[in-house]
């Protein structure tokens, strides 16, 4: 596909195909260089732990197209970090940060094209992944394994910009209490499809997860972490051993803190006494800030600001941050590299 066939405005969340991938192969201990291919197609051993004991690990981060036409992207350390952190937890071999950035980096530059234009809100997508490969049968790690990056342009992951959108609670549980919530991979998400499908069934745009243990405490907003304003004005998010540490809910609570002047407290959010707050949202790379107009829990759908319309202070942090993103307002930092 070619740059004149792509409708950046409409795009939404789908699979394109872009030129280049980057992959790289761990073997006898070691990482090799890795290379940009063509070839979106994997071959990898029938017995690989990823496709029968969900050995792997993806990330997701974003390119943004300045307005003076340069391409940049929003803390890539973060995502190696993290990364690092699954790896860990999975026992797979981690990508040294230098590494993983680079071939980010590469796998930008080598679609260029692919990076939506300046004001047109579309950003590429980048989606780096880790599995486990090579001929393995029992429980354990494998032998070797695959790192790879591809990419594609995208729009809104929910309704378009800040229009509000709604949320149900359910009963179901994405992670345990000590298992793998707090690192991105894939078994969580096979764990979130069911209860996902049921949210949408029911006319919402996902599913909000309470805390494994208890079901009191808001813990995900379907892939994308929650926050909520109180009516003092401070800014509130879930703090949980089972919640994926969200980069973005992260550089929000300094945005709050160090640009508004607000208040942030990382802490127990109570699924009955949302009526602490005036605004709520989901954040996320890919969700970037959705407003949620309402959650509904017991019977009851609980309306925050407005069903229609994002709050004032939603607002505010929606253009810090997306000012940031796209190289409109000044970075704190290190937040930012350019391609
Ligand atoms: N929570 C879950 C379960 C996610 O999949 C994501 C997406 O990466 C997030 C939260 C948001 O994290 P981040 O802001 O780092 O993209
Ligand atoms: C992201 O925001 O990068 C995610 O991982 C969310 C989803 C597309 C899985």
């Amino acid at each position: 596909m070619s740059k004149v066939d792509i409708d950046w405005k409409n795009l939404s969340y789908n699979y394109t195909k872009t030129d280049f991938r980057y992959v790289s192969k761990w073997q006898n201990g070691q990482w090799d260089e890795g290379a940009l291919v063509e070839d979106n197609m994997l071959s990898i051993s029938e017995a690989s732990t990823a496709l029968h004991y969900g050995q792997q690990s993806f990330e997701g981060l974003k390119a943004y197209r300045r307005q003076d036409g340069k391409i940049q992207l929003f803390r890539p350390d973060q995502n190696a970090k993290r990364m690092q952190d699954s790896c860990r937890r999975l026992l797979m071999p981690e990508i040294p940060e230098e590494k993983f950035i680079d071939a980010v980096k590469q796998v930008v530059k080598a679609n260029e094209h692919f990076v939506p234009p300046y004001g047109t809100g579309a950003t590429l997508y980048i989606r780096p992944f880790i599995i486990g490969v090579g001929h393995n049968i029992g429980v354990k790690p494998a032998p070797e394994y695959l790192f790879c990056i591809f990419c594609l342009p995208v729009g809104s992951y929910f309704k378009s910009g800040l229009t509000p959108v709604n949320f149900i609670v359910t009963d179901y549980d994405r992670a345990a209490p000590t298992g793998t919530g707090r690192v991105k991979v894939g078994g969580n998400y096979a764990a979130s499809l069911y209860p996902h499908k049921l949210a949408v069934e029911k006319g919402f745009a996902d599913c909000i997860y309470l805390d494994p243990l208890t079901h009191t405490k808001i813990e995900e907003v379907g892939a994308a972490n929650f926050f909520g304003i109180t009516k003092d004005n401070k800014f509130v998010t879930p703090n949980s051993p089972s919640i994926l540490p969200s980069i973005t809910k992260y550089s929000l609570m300094h945005l709050a803190k160090e640009y508004l002047g607000m208040e942030v407290e990382e802490r127990d959010v109570l699924v009955d006494n949302l009526d602490e707050f005036k605004e709520a949202g989901a954040c996320g790379t890919a969700a970037v800030i959705t407003p949620i107009g309402g959650i509904h829990y017991k019977d009851n759908l609980h309306v925050f600001y407005s069903e229609k319309e994002v709050g004032p202070v939603t607002k505010k942090l929606y253009n810090t941050l997306y000012g940031i993103q796209f190289g409109d307002v000044e970075a704190p930092e290190g937040w930012i590299v350019e391609v």
